[in-house]
């Protein structure tokens, strides 16, 4: 298939551009790189082999309805894959009317486009914020609690825009995929998270802390009802989340289609430092301060339905995650 993958450029997005030419389908990356960099591009070529005819890059921004639809005009496309979205949750409560802008309009535009060029597979980046303080694990069934902040907020109206748009088109396929916490990068070190500033994740704060490029690592709390009294989240491999679109696409099925892409596996803060410092034989400081605003005590997810469903299910494990995002770091 030929796949429109809009934030391809992205950390999540280049993945899933590798894995989906390492399927034998084709890429087309629109993206307008406010948080990317166009060399991700050469990159998913190098670690495929694959050309400009299998990959091509649309430098643009996709709430730009006319630059949009050039590219479907120009091309035949199989599917969409929506990853571009604004993500930093703090940055969305400062400036929220961007965030519903960038994140709703990229949402309807690229699904107008869908309706009005008669393609009927979308696949959607949504995320287990949408679950609220919602019981552990959290299962697709789940009913939805409030989001906590624009950033939550723009993924659950997504959802709720494009179930309308299901309901009102039946051959209209949409598949929304909740990602639980992505880390790690590609094997090869050439692909990976590259925040910029200061880190708000805690993945990329280890790394930097490894680095020396950041002092100590806060941890957010040591007094909630966990196993050590630290946040636990299902930490999972972009590359194993980067193969369930692959999956999602292949079975995506006319209607809503929701499927939680976690490991099933909560960790807590300090078993990821642990986990970090002996996968990779080095020591990361650091100190326990008040938690952080809006921070809830447990999130992972029940991860059956894409396994049943989709026969996906996360193969690689903590210690790949800690030794590839260290990989990527030290190469970056
Ligand atoms: P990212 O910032 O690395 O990638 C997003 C890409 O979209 C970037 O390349 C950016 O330049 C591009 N983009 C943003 N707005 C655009 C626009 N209007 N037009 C064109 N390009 C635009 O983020 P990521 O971590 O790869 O996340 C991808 C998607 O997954 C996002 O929608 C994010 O909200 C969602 N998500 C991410 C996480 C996470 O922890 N990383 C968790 C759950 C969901
Ligand atoms: C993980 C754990 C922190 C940093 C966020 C978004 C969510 C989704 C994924 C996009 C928590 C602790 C963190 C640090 C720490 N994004 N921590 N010190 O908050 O689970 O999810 O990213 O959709 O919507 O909210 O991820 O990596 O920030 O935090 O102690 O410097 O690490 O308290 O327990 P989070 P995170």
């Amino acid at each position: 298939m030929n796949i429109l993958v809009a934030g391809g450029a992205g950390y999540i997005g280049s993945h899933t551009c590798v894995a989906l030419l390492e399927a034998g389908h084709s890429v087309i990356v629109a993206d307008n790189l406010c948080n990317s960099k166009a060399e991700a591009i050469d990159k998913i070529k190098q670690i495929t082999g694959k050309t400009d005819k299998e990959v091509l890059f649309y430098e643009i921004d996709v709430t730009d309805k006319q630059k949009v639809y050039e590219v479907f005009l120009n091309h035949s496309i199989d599917g969409v894959i929506h990853f571009a979205g604004l993500k930093a949750v703090g940055e969305s409560v400062e400036k929220p009317l961007m965030y519903y802008y960038n994140n709703l309009m990229s949402t309807m535009v690229l699904s107008e486009a869908c309706l009005k060029f008669n393609i009927a597979k979308f696949v959607f980046s949504s995320s287990a914020t949408v679950y609220g303080e919602n019981e552990v694990p959290f299962v697709e069934t789940m009913n939805l609690l409030p989001t906590t902040n624009p950033y939550g907020e723009t993924k659950a109206m997504s959802e709720r825009i494009l179930t309308d748009i299901v309901k009102a088109n039946s051959n209209f396929a949409v598949t929304l995929l909740r990602y639980f916490n992505p880390v790690g990068a590609h094997k090869s070190g050439l692909i990976g998270e590259s925040p910029n500033g200061i880190p708000n994740n805690l993945m990329p704060y280890v790394t930097q802390v490894a680095k020396g490029k950041l002092k100590k690592l806060k941890i957010f709390g040591n007094d909630y009802a966990t196993v050590d009294g630290t946040g636990v989240r299902d930490y999972i491999h972009v590359c194993d989340l980067a193969e369930g679109h692959v999956s999602a696409l292949n079975k995506l099925s006319e209607g809503i289609n929701i499927y939680n892409l976690g490991t099933g596996q909560g960790t807590s803060v300090l078993q990821l430092v642990k986990a970090f410092e002996e996968a990779n034989n080095i020591e990361v400081s650091y100190e326990i301060v008040e938690r952080r605003a809006g921070d809830i005590a447990e999130c992972y997810a029940n991860a059956s339905k894409a396994e049943q469903e989709l026969g996906w299910t996360a193969k690689r494990g903590i210690v790949e995650m800690c030794k590839d995002a260290w990989k990527f770091e030290k190469n970056y």
